[in-house]
């Protein structure tokens, strides 16, 4: 840094200077004084609690050691960078900066600068670098900064600027990183970018652009990284920037743009992620015609993509995510996507896939999570789905029409932490899962499933981070066992309603400190409702509706003070409804329907 700037036409000079300006008070040196008065002038507009000015002194000559503060080696001393990066100073950019005419680098992220950027860094001839990006800058960007001719790193991310983005910049020929991300500027990116020959990196996200991608950006030569994600622009990707030969992230998520993907688009020999995802792409996913592709990252999630998944797809030979669900493809799953080495993240759900999934797909050593949900597929899971996917944590294929029984190996695939098979056509006995640890969320509801002796309950107990478990619309038969309260304390709902469950409800639900979503209705439960039930402080939903349960309605109803929904309907209950339900303050569903019960309901 300090061999920046040495203009060479005063070298003897400056070593005549240097001396006389490392004796304070001499007076000779006016500018450097000039640069002193600026940074004090500075100050003045400036608070740092945790003392990043402290160094700062009028009563300290030697500003060029002052705290961030960067002189070129040259007499007088200049300043020609100033990095105060994430001191956690607040206040505003006062325009006398502009006094520090040697200034090449002003690094003042991640502060709590406010007010406007003044336009006055417009006169700083020589910066190249200004980063003012995360503090809180409101206001415009001044087109006045077009005169910082030498500029080529623009940060003004994650601020409060609104207004356009000033076509005048494209004046500043030497840019080559542009970040205005994350602010609240409008209006369209302007066209004249396209003019600027080094640019590598544009990131205009996350603000409320619109208007359509001009396709003179795909001109630039060393573009490497665009970001124009959440905005509101509009029209197609232009083809130029879909075939450059530089680009190596292209982002345009979450816009309204339309029209077909260019048919270049994965047949770059640069781009390494496509994130395209929220948009209104049509027509088919183009195919891929190159051998080696650096592709990593396929994001074309929730368009209106039509037409089959082309098998050329499995020629991408570096994927690791992709991502094609909610749209409208339909056909098969090809199986050459099964033979991606290197692909932990597939999601097809909610299209309208049909046929069994290959078997290739089901023996991906690296896939970690596996999204299918809301397709036609069919056929079984293999019976050693559990040992091919054996880095599988997410496991995502309910609303299908899968058959036959949830295979054992499952319970070997020790990564499983989300497993979602509802409505499914799966039958048999419900498997121990008591040997994953890492389980999270289980939901096997509404298919064909059998409870055996019910010895996956106690299994389950093993399973402590267990959060979710669904049972609902199974032909589970037979009496719940007391291991039930030895579930997770982490469970929050437990879904266990239109199964044909019969006995009592055991007291040890009560153990269940965490839940909040109850629901055993439909079911065949007799006896009473357990006092127990008081102790679940957290409950929101409550069912126990269609059943056979007797008795009154527990006193301890009333400590549920969170609770929403109760239902208790289509029982034999009887006695007075306890004036201890008027606590349940929430309650906006309550049915006591259809049993024998008398006594006043809470107003
Ligand atoms: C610095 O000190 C001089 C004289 O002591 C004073 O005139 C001047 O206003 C001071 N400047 C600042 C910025 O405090
Ligand atoms: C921002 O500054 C804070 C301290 O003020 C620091 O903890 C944080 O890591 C910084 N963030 C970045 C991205 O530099
Ligand atoms: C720059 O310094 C001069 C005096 O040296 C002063 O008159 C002028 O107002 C300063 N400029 C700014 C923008 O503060
Ligand atoms: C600005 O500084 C921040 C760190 O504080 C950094 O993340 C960012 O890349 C820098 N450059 C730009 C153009 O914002
Ligand atoms: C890229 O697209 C432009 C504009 O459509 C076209 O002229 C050019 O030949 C294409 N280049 C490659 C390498 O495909
Ligand atoms: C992958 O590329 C090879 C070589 O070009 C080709 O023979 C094969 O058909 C391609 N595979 C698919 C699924 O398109
Ligand atoms: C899925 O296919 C069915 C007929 O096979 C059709 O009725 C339905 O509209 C399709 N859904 C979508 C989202 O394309
Ligand atoms: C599964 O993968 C193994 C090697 O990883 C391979 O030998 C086997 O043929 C594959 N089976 C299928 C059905 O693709
Ligand atoms: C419960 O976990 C232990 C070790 O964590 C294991 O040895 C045991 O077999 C597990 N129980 C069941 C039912 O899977
Ligand atoms: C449930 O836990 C209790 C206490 O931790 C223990 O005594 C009991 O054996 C467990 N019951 C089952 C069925 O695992
Ligand atoms: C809980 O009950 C309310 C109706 O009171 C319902 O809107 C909500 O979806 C229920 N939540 C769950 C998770 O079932
Ligand atoms: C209460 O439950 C009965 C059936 O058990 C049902 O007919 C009725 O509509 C329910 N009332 C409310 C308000 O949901």
């Amino acid at each position: 840094m300090a061999t920046l700037l040495f203009p060479g036409l005063c070298r003897p000079l400056c070593l005549f200077l240097a001396f006389f300006c490392s004796l304070p008070l001499l007076g000779i040196c006016k500018e450097s004084e000039s640069d002193r008065q600026a940074l004090l002038c500075l100050k003045s507009g400036l608070s740092a609690p945790a003392g990043a000015l402290t160094s700062w002194s009028n009563v300290s000559m030697e500003f060029c050691n002052w705290h961030g503060i960067t002189c070129g080696v040259m007499s007088p001393r200049r300043v020609i960078a100033l990095d105060l990066e994430s001191q956690g100073i607040s206040g505003s950019i006062r325009p006398c900066i502009a006094n520090l005419t040697w200034l090449a680098r002003l690094q003042l992220s991640n502060n709590s600068f406010g007010g406007g950027v003044p336009s006055e860094l417009g006169l700083l001839s020589r910066l190249t670098n200004l980063n003012l990006s995360m503090n809180t800058l409101e206001g415009t960007i001044p087109p006045q900064l077009s005169a910082c001719s030498q500029l080529q790193v623009l940060g003004l991310w994650k601020n409060s600027l609104s207004g356009e983005i000033p076509a005048s910049l494209s004046q500043c020929k030497r840019l080559q990183e542009i970040n205005l991300g994350k602010n609240k500027l409008q209006g369209s990116i302007p066209p004249a970018f396209g003019n600027l020959p080094e640019l590598r990196i544009l990131d205009l996200a996350s603000n409320t652009l619109t208007g359509n991608i001009p396709p003179s950006l795909g001109s630039f030569r060393y573009l490497t990284y665009v970001d124009l994600g959440i905005n509101a622009l509009g029209g197609v990707i232009p083809e130029s920037l879909s075939n450059s030969s530089s680009l190596q992230v292209l982002r345009l998520m979450s816009n309204s743009l339309t029209g077909e993907l260019p048919k270049a688009l994965l047949n770059t020999l640069s781009l390494g992620a496509i994130c395209l995802t929220q948009n209104n792409f049509v027509g088919s996913i183009p195919s891929v015609t190159v051998i080696s592709s650096p592709l990593k990252h396929l994001y074309l999630g929730e368009n209106h993509l039509s037409g089959r998944i082309p098998s050329s797809l499995g020629n991408l030979s570096s994927l690791l995510h992709l991502r094609l669900a909610d749209n409208h493809l339909v056909g098969s799953i090809p199986e050459s996507l099964g033979y991606i080495p290197t692909l932990e993240i597939l999601t097809l759900s909610t299209n309208n896939l049909s046929g069994p999934v290959p078997p290739s797909i089901f023996n991906m050593s690296s896939l970690k999570s596996l999204g299918a949900f809301d397709n036609s597929l069919v056929g079984i899971l293999p019976i050693d789905v559990g040992y091919t996917l054996h880095n599988i944590k997410d496991l995502i294929l309910s609303g299908n029409n899968f058959d036959g029984p949830i295979p054992a190996s499952l319970l070997k695939a020790y990564h499983l932490r989300w497993l979602d098979l509802n409505n499914n056509r799966f039958i048999g006995f419900i498997p121990f899962f008591g040997s994953l640890p890492n389980l999270v969320h289980l939901d096997l509801a509404s298919n064909e499933l059998e409870a055996d002796d019910w010895g996956f309950v106690s299994s389950l107990s093993n399973c402590s981070r267990l959060n979710m478990l669904a049972l609902d619309g199974n032909n589970l038969n037979g009496k719940l066992p007391s291991s039930i309260g030895n579930l997770s304390d982490s469970l929050d709902s437990l879904w266990l309603n239109s199964n044909q469950i019969f006995g009592p409800i055991p007291p040890e639900i009560g153990n269940l400190k965490s839940l909040s979503i109850l629901y055993m209705d439909y079911n065949f439960f007799t006896g009473n409702i357990p006092p127990t039930i008081g102790k679940l402080h957290n409950l929101i939903n409550l069912s126990f509706a269609q059943n056979m349960l007797s008795g009154q309605i527990p006193d301890t109803v009333g400590n549920l003070v969170q609770m929403r929904l109760l239902e208790l309907d289509h029982n034999s209950l009887s006695g007075r409804i306890p004036a201890s339900i008027a606590r349940c303050t929430q309650l906006t569903k309550l049915n006591l329907s259809y049993n024998s019960l008398d006594g006043l309901l809470p107003g």
